[in-house]
C-alpha cells in the first residue's frame, strides 16, 4: 500500500537554502531538518561560528548569491550530491522611480534573479534525478500592490525575472527527472517587512480572505512540501502563499445594499 506520509519525508536528500539567516529561510532550514534532510544554509550575513548554525543542525556557506559566477561556483564546488535547493535569499531596492541607477539597478537584479540563475547552473552537476528546485518570488511580481509612495517596480521586475527563469529551467530540466517550481508569498512576517507602516499592512490584511499576514512556517511548509517527493508532478508552477490576498476587493460598509 503507499504511505504518502513517507513521500513527504526528506531523509537522504540534501537540501541547499539561501538566505538562511532571514525569516522565510531560517524557517524553511528548520522545516526540511525535521523532515530527514541534511541541510547546508547560505548566507551573506553570517559566519560558520554563529551558533544558529548548529540549533538548525546545518552546515553554513558564507555567499553573496549577488557574486560573479565564478564566485558562486567557487562557494559551492564542494556540497556534493544535491537533492533540493531553495533560491530565498533577496533584497528590496532602497530607490523609487525617476532615481533609479545602474548601481541599483544591478545590485537588485544580481541578487534577486542572477543569483538563483547561477546556483542552478553551478549545483545542476549535483542535482540527481527527482532533484527539486523552488524559488521565492512574491504576489509584488504578479500583482501591482500600489498603495504608497514607494516603489516596487525594481524588486517586482527582479521577481519577475525569477518567474520566468523557474518556468524556461522547469522546461529545460524536465527530460532529466529535476523539477523547478516558484512559491509567491503575500505580506509575511519577517525582518525584510518589520518597518512596513501601519496603514499598509492594515489595508493588505483587510484585502486578504484569511485575514492575517503569513508567517514564515506558512512560506516554509509550502516550500518543503515542493521540495519533497510528495510534489514529484509538479513543475513550472509558481504557487501563490498569501492567505486569498485580492481573492475579493473589499469594499466600504457604505456600498453594501
Ligand atoms: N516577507 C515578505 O513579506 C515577503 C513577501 C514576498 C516575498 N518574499 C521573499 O521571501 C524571501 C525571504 O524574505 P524574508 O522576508 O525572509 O527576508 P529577510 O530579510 O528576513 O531574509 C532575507 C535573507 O537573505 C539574505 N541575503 C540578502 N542578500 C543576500 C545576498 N546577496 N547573498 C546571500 N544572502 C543574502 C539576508 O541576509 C537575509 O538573511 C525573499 O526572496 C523575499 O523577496 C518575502
Amino acid at each position: 500500500m503507499t504511505n504518502y506520509s513517507d513521500r513527504r519525508r526528506l531523509n537522504g536528500r540534501h537540501v541547499i537554502v539561501t538566505g538562511a539567516y532571514g525569516g522565510i529561510g531560517r524557517a524553511l532550514c528548520k522545516n526540511v531538518r525535521s523532515l530527514g534532510a541534511r541541510v547546508t544554509a547560505i548566507d551573506v550575513v553570517s559566519d560558520a561560528d554563529d551558533p544558529l548554525w548548529g540549533e538548525l543542525e546545518a552546515d553554513f556557506i558564507s555567499l553573496d548569491v549577488g557574486a560573479s559566477a565564478e564566485d558562486v561556483t567557487a562557494a559551492v564546488a564542494d556540497v556534493g550530491p544535491v537533492h533540493g535547493l531553495a533560491n530565498v535569499a533577496a533584497v528590496e531596492s532602497i530607490a523609487n522611480f525617476p532615481d533609479f541607477d545602474d548601481e541599483e539597478f544591478a545590485r537588485v537584479m544580481n541578487i534577486n534573479a542572477r543569483g538563483p540563475l547561477y546556483l542552478m547552473q553551478a549545483l545542476r552537476p549535483e542535482m540527481e534525478d527527482q532533484a527539486s528546485v523552488v524559488n521565492i518570488i512574491t504576489m509584488d511580481a504578479l500583482v501591482v500592490l500600489k498603495t504608497i509612495e514607494k516603489s516596487s517596480a525594481l524588486y517586482a521586475a527582479s521577481k519577475a525575472a525569477l518567474a520566468m527563469l523557474t518556468r524556461e529551467l522547469a522546461a529545460e530540466l524536465g527530460p532529466a527527472g529535476i523539477r523547478v517550481n516558484g512559491v509567491a508569498p503575500g505580506l509575511t512576517d519577517t525582518p525584510m517587512t518589520a518597518i512596513m507602516p501601519e496603514e499598509r499592512r492594515r489595508w493588505i490584511v483587510d484585502n486578504t480572505a484569511l485575514g492575517r499576514i503569513g508567517q514564515p512556517e506558512d512560506i516554509a511548509a509550502t516550500t518543503a512540501f515542493l521540495l519533497s517527493p510528495a510534489a514529484r508532478f509538479i513543475t513550472g508552477q509558481i504557487v501563490p502563499v498569501d492567505g486569498g490576498l485580492g481573492t475579493a476587493i473589499y469594499g466600504p460598509p457604505e456600498l453594501a445594499v
